[in-house]
């Protein structure tokens, strides 16, 4: 199966298109621009077709999806970057989702995943787990204004047009992310700083808990997804949450640091938020495989691994 990956040379995506090429299939590789700070897309850049498109412009997408039988949608601007470029954000987040649908469906497109997020769920203060039939609350952001929305297109190319397409919620992924990389979570920025000698910064008193899910087990939840034939929306997280306070200290023990952390003012709200992983288990066979403290120590070992010839 030739299978679209729109923002292939990001986190998420690499790692798909990784494990499509693996399991048999073609990725196709659309983004901006064929360069990513990421080592692995390299790799990715000589072995599979690369295609430039910018995904707001619905012409160099539509050139850009020819002749694919999946899509995986990625690109995004995400939460990192949408308080200081929120046009921008709301743009490609909603355009090119736009785009992305309407070239699917003019291409007869067998398969469409979306990749949604949990923020979608709001701020949760219980610790009950949010499950996919929860109501969805109005959005506090433009991120999540522009996830959920994704989310109803995907419903209703399917509902008119009868596109098969799944929203995969994920929840915190984590992994190794260069520095470089812009829309860089909190494990790599955590790890950054530990790894140059920096306290690592907690803003608030660092007691918000996340479902944080390794990103290789994301990335084999949507090789599934591409594959099944379940429709609507599915969360993909481990169903355990952790707060920032234990990931810091578990960056800190797995690297072997004497730092502690720094408190500052500020951070996320008291929120919990872990999954509902049912859903996704019955409709896909998924379920994380990953514990933090291994996701954790591949993510040191990666980073180690691509710093190694600047060291040198
Ligand atoms: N990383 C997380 O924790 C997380 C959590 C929940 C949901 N998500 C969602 O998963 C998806 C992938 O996230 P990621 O972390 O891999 O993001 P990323 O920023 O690493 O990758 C996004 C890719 O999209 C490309 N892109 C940007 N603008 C484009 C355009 N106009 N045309 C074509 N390509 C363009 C970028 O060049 C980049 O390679 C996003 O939709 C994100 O909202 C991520």
């Amino acid at each position: 199966m030739k299978v679209a990956i729109c923002g292939a040379l990001g986190f998420v995506g690499t790692r798909v298109a990784r494990d499509l090429a693996a399991a048999g299939h073609e990725p196709l590789l659309l983004d901006v621009a064929p360069r990513s700070p990421h080592p692995l897309a390299e790799t990715l850049l000589r072995r599979h077709e690369f295609r430039r498109c910018d995904l707001t412009d619905p012409m160099s997408t539509r050139i850009a999806l020819a002749g694919a039988d999946a899509v995986f949608h990625a690109a995004a601007l995400g939460a990192k970057v949408e308080r200081d470029r929120p046009w921008e954000t709301a743009h490609l987040n909603l355009m090119g989702a736009v785009n992305v649908l309407e070239s699917a469906r003019r291409e007869q497109v067998s398969r469409f995943v979306f990749a949604s997020s949990a923020v979608v769920y709001g701020d949760r203060f219980g610790t009950t787990a949010v499950a996919e039939s929860d109501p969805r609350p109005p959005a506090t952001t433009i991120y999540a204004a522009t996830k959920a929305a994704g989310e109803d297109l995907v419903a209703a190319y399917g509902a008119q047009f009868g596109l098969s397409g799944l929203c995969l919620r994920f929840m915190n992924v984590y992994g190794f992310q260069p520095a470089t990389m812009v829309q860089r979570e909190l494990t790599a920025r955590v790890l950054e700083r530990v790894e140059a000698g920096e306290p690592p910064l907690i803003f608030g008193d660092g007691s918000a808990a996340f479902d944080f899910v390794h990103v290789d087990d994301v990335a084999r939840a949507v090789c599934s997804a591409l594959t099944a034939d379940a429709t609507g929306t599915l969360n993909v997280g481990t169903g355990s949450a952790t707060t920032v306070r234990d990931l810091v200290e578990l960056v800190l023990r797995e690297t072997g640091s004497g730092l502690a952390p720094e408190y500052r003012p500020g951070g996320a709200s008291p929120t919990t938020l872990r999954a509902d992983t049912a859903a996704a288990d019955a409709a896909l066979g998924f379920r994380a495989a990953i514990t933090l403290p291994e996701g954790i120590r591949q993510t040191i070992a990666e980073f180690r691994n691509a710093a190694e010839p600047c060291a040198a």
